[in-house]
């Protein structure tokens, strides 16, 4: 029977895990060897992940796979995609391949800026409290000297603060709205201290202010926070080709595939329902990446979506285009990354990813994990509009099918070969493990 507890994080490791089995598990012992068994031997690396959050009881694997033949602005990558889905590593390589023989990927930082606010409520005259902003701007950057210090020895730091009345929307509302360049850091810890410094000085400064009624001083922080909406740090990447060297087989022509292609690219940018999966897509070779560099996939994945709607409505992160027999196909994508800091520094595999990938500056690693996205949406899209999804998933799914009915390697090497020439369902495998062990 579940029941509450108290004082569970102080628990030892091997207290909390008996604990979870006694209340949870019909089967304590089976509950505890099933966690216990993810631990890693070695006690320092061990301690290391128990120690990254709160309640640590095991680790939770994910396989980290490697796809290599990336040609990145003419130079070779093998990019680290940390991920389970079965055809994501499978498909990054393909259009790897299929894109070194046409010249490769090129990208772009467009720019890299940041940015993080200071939410607060002041009611009283606007003019009075631009006026004070004004005044009290140069110190909101002093105070917060010592914070940035080491940033701008680097050449980055705070870009600019500004004032925003947003009074329109919430009645009282307004934000000091702040833009950073934060070089190979992420930046999140950075930003976020220089935000509650400036809403400390803020505060105190406006409690002095002659020109602010009594009730005006009293300036009310609501919050102070980075903005995981990055739509000024971003990257371009893009392939290119003459139609014709698009086809690799009779099937179909290099036109014919160019036009469907880029049918289908249109129909991700007007329909919300397609856009969504169409994105996902891209997302399976964003994410992979930035899980195996040890960045922050979830503010990622907010940020891309959030840009992904931009205009309104939800619309497709790639565009292809043909123009005087050149099929064009590029994406350009919002990516808050650091390569130092954070986890870069701890996660033995994380800093292992990084060093496979020439340990890239942050604007590299924008440019890497762009790459990633756009092979991803590639490679579905050439099944999508070709072979058809399936063919391919359902290949790379075969083994997981084998793992659940627990196929011996001998069973695992005699289905591989009979599936290269059958096709792969559910029941087909089914009917042929049954059949291979009648
Ligand atoms: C599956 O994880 C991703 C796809 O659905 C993407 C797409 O439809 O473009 C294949």
């Amino acid at each position: 029977m579940s029941k509450t507890i108290a004082g569970f994080s102080k628990l030892s490791k091997s207290k909390k895990i008996d604990w979870l089995a006694d209340t949870y598990f019909a089967n304590a012992e089976n509950a505890k060897t099933v966690l216990k068994q993810y631990w890693n031997d070695n006690e320092t690396l061990q301690q290391l992940h128990d120690e990254f959050i709160e309640n640590t009881i095991s680790n939770y694997y994910l396989p980290l796979g490697v796809a290599p033949n990336f040609s990145i602005n003419n130079r070779l990558y093998t990019i680290p995609m940390a991920i389970e889905e079965s055809s994501v590593v499978a498909a990054a390589s393909k259009a790897a391949k299929f894109w070194l023989e046409r010249g490769g990927f090129k990208t772009t930082v467009i720019s890299t800026t940041k940015i993080g606010q200071v939410h607060f409520m002041f009611h009283g005259n606007s003019e009075t409290l631009k006026a004070f902003f004004e005044n009290v701007k140069p110190k909101l950057i002093t105070e917060a000297k010592p914070l940035t210090k080491n940033m701008e020895s680097r050449g980055g730091g705070i870009l600019d603060i500004e004032l925003r009345n947003k009074t329109a929307d919430i009645d009282g509302y307004y934000q000091l709205h702040a833009s950073f360049e934060t070089l190979d850091a992420m930046g999140a810890n950075f930003i976020n201290s220089c935000l509650e410094q400036f809403a400390k000085t803020f505060k105190n400064e406006a409690l002095q202010y002659v020109d602010f009624s009594e009730a005006e001083k009293q300036i009310d922080i609501v919050m102070s926070i980075l903005s995981n909406y990055v739509p000024e740090c971003l990257v371009r990447a893009e392939v290119s080709c003459k139609v014709e060297e698009l086809s690799e087989n009779k099937n179909i022509s290099g036109e014919a595939f160019a036009n469907k292609f880029v049918q289908a690219v249109k129909i991700a940018e007007i329909e919300p329902y397609r856009a969504v999966t169409h994105n996902k897509g891209i997302m399976n070779g964003i994410d992979a990446v930035v899980l195996a560099t040890g960045n922050d996939f979830r503010a990622v994945e907010a940020g891309v979506h959030a840009y992904a709607s931009r205009n309104g409505k939800y619309s497709s992160l790639s565009h292809a285009k043909i123009e005087n027999g050149i099929f064009t196909f590029w994406m350009e994508i919002p990516l808050a990354l650091g390569t130092v800091g954070g986890l870069t520094g701890l996660h033995p595999l994380v800093k292992l990813a990084l060093e496979l990938l020439h340990k890239p500056s942050a604007k590299e690693l924008m440019q890497i994990v762009a790459v990633a996205g756009l092979a991803q949406n590639f490679a579905a899209l050439r099944s999508l509009t070709t072979t058809g999804i399936q063919q391919g998933h359902m290949k790379m799914h075969l083994m997981n099918i084998l793992n659940q009915f627990e196929a011996t390697s001998e069973e695992k090497i005699k289905l591989t070969k009979h599936f290269e020439k059958n096709p792969v369902s559910h029941s087909a495998v089914v009917e042929a493990i049954e059949t291979l062990r009648n």
